[in-house]
């Protein structure tokens, strides 16, 4: 039986702005993984899961265990789950095997943390080992990228390049992915408002915005460019514990942007007046998880705080060069 995984994904600055070309920061989140094993069978293809897939409305009525068994054959061209197969098979130019793939998924959907990403991510690599390919992390992040544009509309390219990668990611649309180095390693909690917000309404949303007033959004999108480069610098510079103000006014034009919402908005009040030293919505915004810049000595308290203000789970991360 053959077994692969990826991680989810946090963005640590530059959400929505990096979808216009500025920069964004996004770490893997090992904590939170999505698995996929394939096992030979007399069958044709079938998927098999017992988690909660990126595609939950559409097998709605298949679900009432949690668990979904469905034919390959069975599923829509524009399926994202028979988008990714489809797409690496082909490039593998092999026909579908006779096998149970099965998904396992502990990463919450459409709340920031990239689990349509990681899930592709984990099909490629088991499909790659499966049938005996060496595919590079590029290779596995332009497959993942082209069903990232049916979770999404018009992705930056920032979630399948991180989970991909399985590194910290600067990133700009279009240009050669840059790694950097976390010269001091930093503690994040991550925590869950548990509103399911599909990132394509939120960047949609963005997108009518930004048609509407171009010069108000250009400035906010260079605010948030501008943090982006800086928060590099401090993070390879040794000086994460200065991250939290960069957060504070991310947050604040992401506000200005109109992707938080009160839930997100309590969270990032909440983890600050528990001594975090800054907080912001991560991800696509409208609902899913925010985080918080957090040190030994104060995350036990932040966190009470944050599930006391809502939160459905707090991670606590760390964030380090090689996730
Ligand atoms: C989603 O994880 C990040 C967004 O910036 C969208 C994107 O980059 O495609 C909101």
């Amino acid at each position: 039986m053959i077994s692969e995984t990826a991680s989810g994904k946090i963005i640590l600055f530059g959400e929505h702005a990096v979808v216009y070309q500025r920069p964004a920061i996004a770490v893997p989140v090992s904590q939170v993984q999505a698995r996929v094993t394939i096992k030979k069978s007399k069958q044709p293809l079938t998927i098999q899961t017992s988690e909660v897939l990126p595609t939950p409305l559409r097998y709605g009525a298949l679900r009432e265990n949690s668990e979904v068994l469905i034919s390959y054959a069975d599923l829509r061209d524009d399926d994202p789950l028979k988008a990714i197969i489809q797409l690496t098979l082909r490039s593998f130019k092999v026909t579908p095997p006779h096998a149970t793939l099965t998904i396992h998924s502990t990463i919450p959907i459409a709340s920031g943390l990239g689990s349509g990403a990681a899930v592709s991510t984990a099909i490629v690599r088991a499909l790659a080992q499966y049938f005996k390919r060496d595919l590079d992390s590029a290779a596995i992040s332009s497959l993942v990228y082209e069903v990232e544009k049916i979770h999404h509309g018009t992705p930056s390219g920032i979630d399948n390049t991180v989970i991909a990668y399985g590194k910290p990611v600067y990133f700009v649309r279009g240009q050669p992915i840059e790694t950097f180095n976390v010269a001091r390693p930093f503690r994040l909690a991550i925590a869950d408002t548990g509103i399911q917000s599909p990132t394509k309404i939120a960047v949609g949303d963005v997108r009518a915005a930004w048609e509407a007033d171009k010069d108000r959004h250009e400035k906010i999108f260079d605010g948030c460019g501008a943090i982006t480069q800086q928060a590099r610098k401090l993070i390879e510079d040794g000086q994460p514990d200065q991250l939290g103000s960069l957060m504070n006014e991310n947050h604040k034009l992401l506000r200005e942007m109109g992707v938080s919402c009160p839930e997100l908005d309590d969270l990032v009040d909440a983890a600050t007046r528990a001594g975090a030293s800054g907080a912001k919505l991560s991800g696509g915004g409208r609902g899913g998880n925010m985080i918080a810049l957090v040190n030994e000595a104060n995350e036990g308290e932040v966190r009470e705080a944050l599930m006391g203000a809502g939160a459905k789970q707090v991670i606590i991360t760390t964030v380090t060069s090689d996730q």
